[in-house]
Order: structure tokens, then sequence, then C-alpha cells
């Protein structure tokens, strides 16, 4: 089982040409609204990638609260964790140009009061993977990561966005997932490479258990784990959109440790899923079932470095 302690936002997307300059107004091309947060994307992404996920989070009881949690209950998240309070529901404000490339701006809201002591021990178990992301406060991560590893949880963290990780923090988690800027911020605040291949192996040497991943944009990502370190990229595809790749990475990877597939298995899975969420518009519609991943396995190639 795949347990998600995480953000849950509705996502207000306008596509442009261009991303505008300060001060500057420009005329869009299309608006939309989809579910998002991170901690949703993933939980959803695990979904579709054949595993059973429970979803802990925060909504507010206005009117973004059920279209940000409507593709999570058609996709068969339990969404029995997710609490409704009385902060708005977390919103993200993105734009998205002609390349597929975004920025985002998000106001946390009811995410705020994420709340650790909501996931019960019996979730925690030595067969869950915990997923955990940056949308949500520290003190709340840091909480459940504790008990998670006091209980033999397998424990992944994405440090998205970036924000400073203590090395004991660190090393009390199994996987850590970061894009390349993600890694040469932490890479920054404890003085190591930031170069991804030399990031992951230093990190890696924190603790023997530690598996550090980078993702590495339309270059896939690349591994250091039990002291080596082993990428996988994918075929050139068109991109559409670009938003909830990394989640989609996430929650793949999450979904095939979580049945038991080696982390080099796993990989490649989080790869093609990644790889397949730029191809279509909006972060949860993009998010590839098992039967696509599968699919685009063959076109993955994986090697040790
Ligand atoms: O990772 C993409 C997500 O980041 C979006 O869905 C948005 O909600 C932001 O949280």
């Amino acid at each position: 089982m795949v347990v998600v302690f995480g953000s849950i936002n509705l996502d207000l997307v306008t596509r442009i040409a261009r991303f505008p300059a300060p001060g500057e107004t420009l005329a869009a091309d299309s608006f939309a609204t989809y579910p998002g947060g991170k901690g949703a994307n993933q939980a959803l992404a695990a979904a579709r990638a054949g595993s059973t996920v429970r979803l802990f989070g925060a909504v507010g009881r206005d009117a973004f609260a059920d279209p940000a949690l409507e593709l999570l209950r058609a996709g068969g998240v339990d969404l029995g964790g997710v609490a409704r309070v009385s902060e708005r529901t977390g919103c993200a404000t993105i734009l998205v140009d002609a390349h597929g490339e975004n920025c985002i701006v998000v106001a946390a809201g009811a995410n705020v009061r994420a709340d650790p002591a909501t996931v019960p021990d019996t979730a925690l178990t030595s067969a869950t993977i915990l997923v955990l992301q940056h949308e949500v406060p520290d003190h709340a991560n840091a909480t459940l990561i504790a008990r998670a590893r006091r209980l033999g949880t397998r424990i992944v963290l994405n440090a998205a966005p970036a924000r400073s990780l203590s090395i004991e923090l660190l090393r009390q988690i199994d996987v850590l997932v970061v894009n390349e800027t993600e890694a040469a911020e932490l890479a920054a605040s404890h003085g190591w490479p930031a170069d991804a291949a030399a990031f992951a192996r230093r990190a890696g040497t924190i603790s023997s258990r530690l598996t550090i991943a980078v993702t590495l944009g339309s270059k896939g990502a690349i591994v250091s784990s039990d002291g080596a370190l082993f990428s996988a990229t994918p075929p050139r595809l068109e991109v559409v959109d670009t938003t909830g790749a990394g989640d989609a990475f996430v929650g793949a990877l999450a979904a095939a440790l979580g049945r038991g597939a080696s982390m080099r298995d796993a990989l490649g899975c989080a790869v093609a899923a990644g790889t397949l969420a730029c191809t279509i518009a909006g972060a949860q519609p993009s998010l590839p079932d098992r039967a696509a991943i599968d699919a685009w396995l063959p076109f993955v190639t994986s090697s040790a470095t």
C-alpha cells in the first residue's frame, strides 16, 4: 500500500506564448482549472500505476474543495484521511508557455493544517510506502517521518519545492527524490557538489539505507543506491505541459517499490510515467495508468554510470 501525506490544490492554469516580464500584461491562449497539489498528484499517480493508496491532508469548506478531490475519488484513492478545515483550499496559479514549461505560485491555504496525527499507526506498517513532499509544514513532515521510521515504514521524500533538509532528517528516510534545481540548493546548503551524479553519490553516503534519485527533465533520472549509480533515459516526446511530471515520477516509483520491484525497475517505471505526463495538459489528467507505463518501458534506456 502507498500512503501519501501532502498537499491538495486546485490549479488555475493559463496558457500563454511566453512568460510576461514584470509589469507586462499579455493575452492568454486559454484558461482551465485542474485538480492538483503535489500530494494529491502523487497519490493519484500511484493509484493509476496500480497501487492501493490512502491520502492524508486537508482541504477547505469552499467551492474549490470538491473539484480538487474529483479525480482522486474517480481514481479510487482512499480520501478518508482528508480533513475539511476553515482555511481555503490550496490553490496554485500556473502559467504554461508554448514550450510546455511552467511557472507556479502556490497559496498553501488548508495545506498548512495537514496533521500527521490523522495518520494511524495501522497505516504505517513495514509493507507501506509513505510518500511526502514539501507543500505542508516542515514540522508535520518531521513528526510523521520520525513515527514512520520507528514503525519500520519505507519512506520516500520528494523534497519539492526546495527547502533546507537536515542530515538528521535525511538519515531517517529511504528514498530522496529531487530535481536538478532542488539538488543544487541542497548541495549548496551542505557544501556538496551540485552536478547531479556527484550530488547523488555524495548525498547517498549519508546513510546505508538512503537512495538518492535526481530527475533530469527530458533526460530522465539518475539514482545512487547501495553504492551503485544508474540512470534511465526516455525517448523524446512532444511536450505539451510539464506540470505534474515530477509527481508522476514519484507516484509511479512508490507504486513499483510497493509491489516489490527493485530500485532499477522502479526507476524505469518512474521515468516512463514522468515522460508520459508531459504529453497531456494539466497535472492530474496527464498521469498515466499502469498499462501506458508498461507499454513505454521498452523505450526507456537504462544504464549504469
Ligand atoms: O507539482 C505540480 C503541482 O505543484 C501542481 O499541481 C500545483 O498544485 C503545485 O502544487
